[in-house]
């Protein structure tokens, strides 16, 4: 294993040498290398702004990747093995939706779209003019957690289908829990279509033996990672693997344009850049130390943790009860501390790989303080939590770009039960919807929104108005 350094980041490596040439930037960014930027923000930026440059020669194109940029992409499919590694400054969303545009053509138009899924895969099928074939989550009454439906009730229920594009899982869902894909992968292989992958939650899988295997070893066609969300990298970033013969690296390149700037930042590319080579040298030897170190943790609560199945770095704490998780939050911020969401189901925690076990005792003193007065489930609440889950979504109209232009209006959400959704409606995070544009909305979404509004968290797609949360629905 090699260590961190300039050697193994190309395009960190150009941007440094041109900086150190560049004395009179004729060039966009409009804020010069830094010199015009207000001192506000200049000072919070530092020395970083004189790498932030556009193409300049040496730099190579995101888009048409053959110098630095396709040596790093190609550095980080050596890592994972898959075919080729595309680079994302749009997050994982746009690979998300470029992978779908991707794969979606004549005779092949219908999505498979299997348990909880993020908000970037309906505007994947919507924009690619799909039809959404819709598998609802299983909902676990322990964890509280919308989790995969077996393989085998997808399988049967596809029978006779010849016209699949691609079959979309999310694994791992965002508390952390894996899908088994090998089996999805074999799945989407009998019906002949690629298994996308929306691994945004796992690009450290495989790092070392106390972590889930990545989804490219277990044969995924295209996978999403969000390097932003679980490498040392800034916001935005983000790749896109494809593998095997079943999919173009050519109309994944294509699709990509569509969903990304033309103008991507090079603060961002480098920071990929870093990530992989992170990867490649150091990254496993951290990895190990933070699981390790988060042991403790489970130690401490009495939790046990499957490596095979569940994300080392990150603890899903159920909780089920709307009024407890606004006491949780509370206390949290109280200490200073700020965790990836808090809703009426439980709170999750990332930890960082630097994690300190002082910290996880401060946590943990936290939840001492909570826990005694806050174990009581809500039923109302779980019933509602269970129904949009495991809810059988049925969509009036079966492609989601049909719905785009129609008319709708807002209505008070209590009156819009048996009306049909006009928009995507999404509590964030997590970004997965609860209601779908062309779904009759039910006495168990009502509940569901109305309790995370009560919380303070307006689901994406709604709005409150003078009598209270408001959901717009289909005009007649
Ligand atoms: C499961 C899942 N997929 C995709 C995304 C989108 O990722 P990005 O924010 O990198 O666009 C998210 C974001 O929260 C997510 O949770």
């Amino acid at each position: 294993m090699g260590i961190l350094s300039l050697e193994e980041t190309p395009i960190l490596q150009a941007l440094i040498r041109l900086s150190q040439k560049n004395r009179q930037p004729l060039h966009v960014p409009g804020h010069h290398l830094g010199r015009d930027l207000p001192p506000l923000f200049a000072d919070w930026l530092g020395p970083a702004a004189r790498l932030d440059m556009t193409e300049l020669p040496g730099l190579d194109n995101l888009h048409h990747a053959t110098e630095c940029i396709a040596e790093s992409e190609q550095l980080a499919a050596t890592h994972y093995g898959s075919g080729r590694c595309f680079f994302s400054v749009n997050g994982s969303s746009a690979c998300i939706m470029a992978s779908i545009y991707a794969v979606v053509r004549p005779g092949r138009q219908k999505v498979v779209l299997v348990g909880p899924f993020h908000w970037s895969v309906w505007r994947g099928v919507e924009m690619a003019g799909a039809t959404p074939l819709v598998f609802p989550s299983r909902f676990d009454r322990e964890s509280l957690l919308a989790l995969h439906p077996p393989v085998d009730s997808v399988r049967v229920a596809l029978a006779g289908y010849t016209d699949i594009a691609a079959v979309v899982i999310t694994s791992p869902v965002y508390a952390g829990i894996v899908a088994p894909v090998a089996d999805w992968v074999q799945l989407a292989h009998e019906f002949d279509c690629p298994l996308i992958v929306d691994e945004a939650h796992g690009p450290h899988f495989g790092l070392c033996s106390s972590l889930p295997p990545h989804s490219v070893s277990h044969g995924a066609d295209l996978v999403v990672q969000s390097v932003h969300k679980t490498l040392p990298a800034l916001g935005q970033t983000a790749w896109l693997h494809v593998s095997g013969r079943r999919v173009e690296e050519e109309a994944v390149e294509d699709a990509l344009l569509r969903f990304t700037t033309t103008s991507p930042s090079y603060l961002l590319l480098a920071s990929l850049d870093v990530a992989q080579a992170w990867l490649r040298t150091e990254g496993a030897v951290i990895a190990s130390r933070a699981v390790a170190t988060l042991g403790l943790f489970d130690e401490m609560h009495g939790l046990s943790r499957d490596a095979e199945r569940m994300d080392g770095l990150r603890r899903w704490w159920p909780i089920g009860n709307a009024a407890a998780a606004l006491h949780l939050e509370r206390l949290l911020e109280a200490e200073g501390i700020f965790v990836e969401y808090v809703d009426p189901s439980g709170a999750l925690f990332l930890f960082p790989y630097s994690v300190r076990v002082r910290e996880l005792e401060r946590l943990g003193a936290v939840l001492d303080v909570w826990r005694p007065a806050n174990d009581q489930r809500d039923a109302k609440l779980l019933d509602a939590l269970r129904f949009v889950s495991e809810r059988h979504v049925n969509l009036v109209v079966g492609k989601p770009a049909a719905l785009t232009h129609t008319k709708r209006r807002w209505c008070r959400a209590r009156q819009a039960m048996g009306q049909l959704a006009a928009r995507v409606v999404v509590p964030y995070p997590p970004g997965v919807p609860i209601l779908l544009p062309g779904e009759r909305i039910e006495p168990g979404h009502v509940e569901a929104l109305i309790c995370l509004a009560e919380l303070d968290r307006i689901p994406v797609g709604s709005r409150v108005g003078q009598a209270g949360l408001e959901l717009s629905i289909l005009a007649d």
